[in-house]
């Protein structure tokens, strides 16, 4: 099959207008990635190189997200929706190139499953013209009807064109077609506009290729694969099944899940073996876990890199550029953004680490804070191997603390310290014997002269 040359055509035309948003509906995210970019995965997956992007509403902002979600995507622009196979035809020029495996999609139908795609490629490999992706529903009402005669399928019937016969049939179009290529330009252009729409319906070339001759197929595959986007309360739905299937695949992988129903992931994460995570975990996108982390509760974790036997959290936020090394330890109420913590370095309580690096082993006192930031530019802090910075410590960047270098608590650091030195930057203390009993004295006695 790989030989044979696929083209994926993927309508995204719609408005979308139940969204209720200023954004393309097709682009509102899945699991921190455009719905319609799932699809091109999926195709992609199936092994069709070659995309076809058919956009309509929002097509200046739909181009600019395609360049990044599909930079080798052609798109074409439907100027009037006017159906299915009027979209699918705006792609003609693509079309034309000549391709063996045309593949339909719908760019608001994110959750399809690669599978269904390569069956349905190798039935045209197999000699159909025409394979369509059905699934069976209790509850078929909306969709178009495969209409069986003698086992073989004669045409789809959208809801509107059914009869009452015809509505009582559970096996639905779920909106993926494969057409052979040679034959795909003949069918759509034989498509009429004579229907409850008055739409050009790509179902039709299904009525049209068996009045030709041509071997007209119905698959089967799973609702999912048919569960179009129309509101954001289906966007949730979709969102929960996409990361059902992720936790699961996480869970089949050697990685524990607790409460797996509390646990996000996104479309990229990797996530080693024996990691074990908590409940009300978040993964942002662009998060690399090696084996053996432990993630502990409510941690948000977004573009970072964490080595084997790290220990996250709980309540840790790991911000993009965040790179943890081998038993490196993130503890409560720390953020670290673009920082690299060096192996086993620890940096347990209510700290910010930006723009820096811990070295090996070294160990940061709660409530230290790298100051990064003048309110213009981002300044590096440097921290050696071994290096021991006392709680509540402010390092005001550019600064560099040598190896072993020793921060007294408290101290506000804005020159670097050698290697091994030790550091003090607060005031010295002094203690006066007897002062405190004297002047609790004196405030009793003001405060009983205010009440008389
Ligand atoms: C379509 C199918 C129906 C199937 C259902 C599955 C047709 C005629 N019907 O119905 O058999 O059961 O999907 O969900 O194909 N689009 C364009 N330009 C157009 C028209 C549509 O780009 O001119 C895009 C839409 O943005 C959408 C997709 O094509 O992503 C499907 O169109 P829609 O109108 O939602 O079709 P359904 O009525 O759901
Ligand atoms: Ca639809």
């Amino acid at each position: 099959m790989s030989q044979r040359s696929c083209l994926s055509v993927i309508l995204a035309a719609g408005e979308g207008t139940r969204m209720k948003s200023a954004m393309p509906k097709v682009l509102h995210p899945i699991a921190g990635l455009p719905m319609v970019a799932h699809v091109v995965k999926a195709a992609e997956a199936a092994g069709s190189g070659d995309l076809a992007l058919v956009i309509g509403h929002g097509a200046e902002e739909m181009r600019k997200a395609a360049a990044k979600f599909a930079p080798k995507a052609a798109t074409f622009v439907q100027e009037k929706r006017l159906g299915t196979a009027h979209a699918v035809l705006a792609a003609r020029d693509a079309i034309s190139r000549g391709y063996d495996d045309i593949l339909v999609m719908f760019g608001d139908t994110p959750l399809i499953d690669p599978d269904a795609l390569s069956v349905a490629r190798r039935k045209l490999a197999e000699g159909a013209a025409v394979v369509v992706v059905g699934f069976r529903t209790p509850n078929p009402s909306g969709y178009g009807r495969l209409i069986e005669r003698g086992g073989k399928l004669v045409a789809i019937r959208e809801e509107k064109d059914c009869s009452e016969e015809e509505k009582k049939i559970t096996f639905c179009n779920g909106g993926l077609m494969a057409v052979a290529g040679g034959q795909a330009l003949k069918l759509l252009e034989a498509v009429g506009n004579k229907n409850a729409k008055g739409e050009y319906y790509l179902t039709d070339i299904v009525e049209i290729a068996g009045m030709q001759g041509l071997v007209v197929v119905a698959t089967q595959a799973s609702f999912e694969n048919a569960l179009g986007i129309n509101n954001r309360a289906e966007l949730a739905e979709a969102e929960g099944i996409w990361q059902t299937r992720r936790r699961r695949q996480a869970m089949l992988d050697g990685v524990t899940l607790i409460v797996p129903e509390t646990v996000f992931f996104s479309h990229d994460t990797e996530i080693g073996a024996d990691t074990v995570v908590e409940p009300n975990v978040w993964f942002g996108p662009g998060v690399k876990i090696a084996t053996g982390a432990k993630i502990h509760a409510f941690s948000h974790i977004e573009g970072a890199t964490i080595a084997s036997n790290c220990d996250i959290g709980p309540f840790a936020r790991l911000r993009p550029g965040a790179d943890l090394k081998q038993k490196a330890k993130v503890g409560n109420f720390c953020e670290v953004k673009q920082a690299t913590i060096e192996e086993g370095a620890k940096v347990n309580h209510l700290t910010y680490i930006g723009d820096a690096r811990v070295g090996a082993g070294a160990n940061i006192g709660a409530g230290t804070i790298t100051c990064n930031y003048d309110g213009y530019s981002k300044f590096f802090t440097d921290i050696g191997e071994g290096a021991f910075v006392g709680s509540n410590s402010s390092l005001v960047a550019p600064v560099t603390i040598g190896k072993g270098g020793y921060i007294a608590s408290g101290s506000v650091i804005t020159e670097s310290v050698p290697n091994d030195a030790l550091a003090f930057g607060r005031a010295r203390q002094r203690t006066l014997p007897g002062k405190g009993k004297e002047l609790r004295e004196r405030f009793a006695s003001a405060a009983a002269a205010k009440k008389k």
